[in-house]
């Protein structure tokens, strides 16, 4: 698919996503186009992703298993798609390998066990994380958290004076490319360079920046180059479970894989191992081939729009969102609001005197709007944003992650398929929240600690039906 640059661009890529006029029902009986405003947390899909499925499945079949034609033809097949991937990144692919695992965890995962950390080595993360790039460091080794400043940003100062104070022991840096909870994008390559200079490697966790911003590794040679970055497929508009860790050749060739099992050997005896090359080493099993298409056509598509296009076209409906939610009043934005420059499609608020859960469950029952609230896997952050001070934290403990009666934000974020249509639906729900003129009856289910609407039910079966064996399979219809 190929989209010429004009203003239509967006307009046909729209087209482009499955699912985009699907109805769904709202309080007051009627149908209304969903309007998804959770691309931060998974993207859907482009129609040119499937029929690329479609189009490989027949020539299904497991890679590196044999000389079977299309065996041969799905390994070459599987291998161009990790070339995209890495190409997609920048990645030097004569120096550095592509691992394709199932999300970003996973990757963050293998390669915090894949690091030779004695217990004294520092990585260095910062307060802003996802728990996916803070949590698997402290499995193994002492991590220190930089803080962040009180617009959100992290505090690069407290950065270096880190760094400088813990050359020679830190072995990593640890940073998000992009914040899932307040959009702002850390300036990555000058970290890299600090944290050469300080004689450690970076690791960007890129799951928030590559469907949105153009993203490049650089060359080894350069003093600013990513040594490991991590995505997932899940993202960039591909969420058929693939995750992809990019680092050097050389550090994943030493030490023994994480998992060990079919593929990931030369030779095994019965007392004896030796480890095959590199990818294979670090997949075993085998590997989820067409969800690799799948990646690889997303890229294509997201390449064909540009994604320097597509990062202007993110920051215009940011901008449009956040005057609209200013001129509307009786919320909180957090993050930067007026130079949003450094900043994806991301934006948290909270709304006046409500809980976070209820004005999400209003925009979705009343709105046909899907945002998500709560902490979005970034704890530390959110209390740092919300001014939630021991106490309160203390008080609140007890109860589970996105539990409404947590401290927490709404948030709203954008895919490049959005347009303000979008956001003027999404405003004007926000806007009878605010003005409390949202007209359903709302209490807390005590066993989900969600919120119900009273007289609205969500059932899955009327949308996508059970899978039913005798309806499905070949025999059943025979039948
Ligand atoms: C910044 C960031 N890092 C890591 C992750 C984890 O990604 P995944 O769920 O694909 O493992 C997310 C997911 O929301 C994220 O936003």
């Amino acid at each position: 698919m190929h989209f010429p640059e004009h203003a239509t661009t967006f307009a046909r890529l729209r087209e482009q996503v499955v699912g985009i006029d699907t109805k769904i029902p709202l309080l007051d009986g009627t149908l209304r186009p969903y309007v998804f405003l959770d691309n931060a947390a998974s993207t859907p899909t482009f129609r040119s992703v499937l029929d690329r499925m479609a189009e490989f499945l027949p020539w299904y079949s497991g890679v590196h298993r044999g000389m079977g034609y299309k065996a041969v033809v799905a390994t070459e097949v599987y291998d161009q798609t990790r070339r995209i991937a890495g190409e997609f990144v920048g990645a030097d692919l004569s120096k550095n390998v592509v691992l394709f695992g199932k999300n970003t965890t996973e990757s963050i995962n293998k390669l915090a066990s894949h690091f030779p950390f004695s217990a004294t080595d520092i990585v260095i993360t910062t307060a802003m994380e996802h728990h996916s790039n803070d949590l698997p460091w402290r499995k193994h080794c002492t991590v220190l958290h930089v803080g962040t400043l009180p617009d959100g940003s992290l505090d690069l100062d407290a950065l270096r004076r880190e760094l400088r104070r813990s050359a020679g022991k830190v072995r990593l840096v640890a940073v998000t490319g992009a914040s899932n909870v307040t959009g702002i994008c850390n300036p990555v390559h000058e970290i890299a360079a600090w944290a050469h200079e300080a004689g450690a490697k970076i690791f960007v966790d890129a799951a928030q920046l590559v469907a949105h911003r153009p993203v490049d590794m650089l060359p080894d040679s350069d003093p600013g180059h990513i040594d490991f970055l991590a995505y997932s497929s899940h993202k960039v508009y591909a969420p058929f479970g693939i995750g992809v860790l990019i680092g050097p050749t050389e550090f994943f060739l030493a030490g023994d894989p994480e998992y060990v099992g079919g593929g990931t050997v030369a030779y095994v005896g019965l007392d004896s191992v030796e480890w095959g090359n590199l990818p294979q080493k670090e997949e075993a099993g085998s590997p989820n081939v067409v969800g690799s298409v799948a990646l690889a056509e997303a890229i294509a598509v997201l390449r064909s729009v540009g994604l320097e296009e597509i990062a202007h076209h993110e920051q215009r409906l940011l901008r449009y969102a956040i005057g609209k939610m200013r001129k509307l009043g009786g919320t909180r934005i957090f993050g930067p609001t007026e130079d949003i420059s450094k900043k994806v499609g991301v934006l948290p608020f909270t709304v006046d005197g409500m809980d976070h859960a209820l004005v999400a469950t209003i925009l979705s029952t009343e709105g046909g709007i899907g945002v998500r609230n709560g902490n979005f896997c970034a704890q530390p952050y959110m209390r740092k944003l919300l001014d939630v001070s021991p106490e309160e934290e203390r008080q609140k403990r007890a109860a589970r992650c996105d539990n409404p009666t947590l401290p927490g934000m709404v948030r709203a974020s954008f895919g490049c398929y959005n347009n303000d249509e979008d956001i003027d639906r999404f405003i004007e729900t926000l806007t009878k929240i605010v003005r409390k003129e949202y007209v359903g009856s709302y209490s807390l289910h005590p066993v989900t600690g969600m919120y119900v609407a009273k007289g609205y039910n969500v059932i899955a079966a009327t949308h996508f039906g059970h899978f039913d064996p005798l309806r499905s399979s070949p025999a059943g219809r025979e039948a």
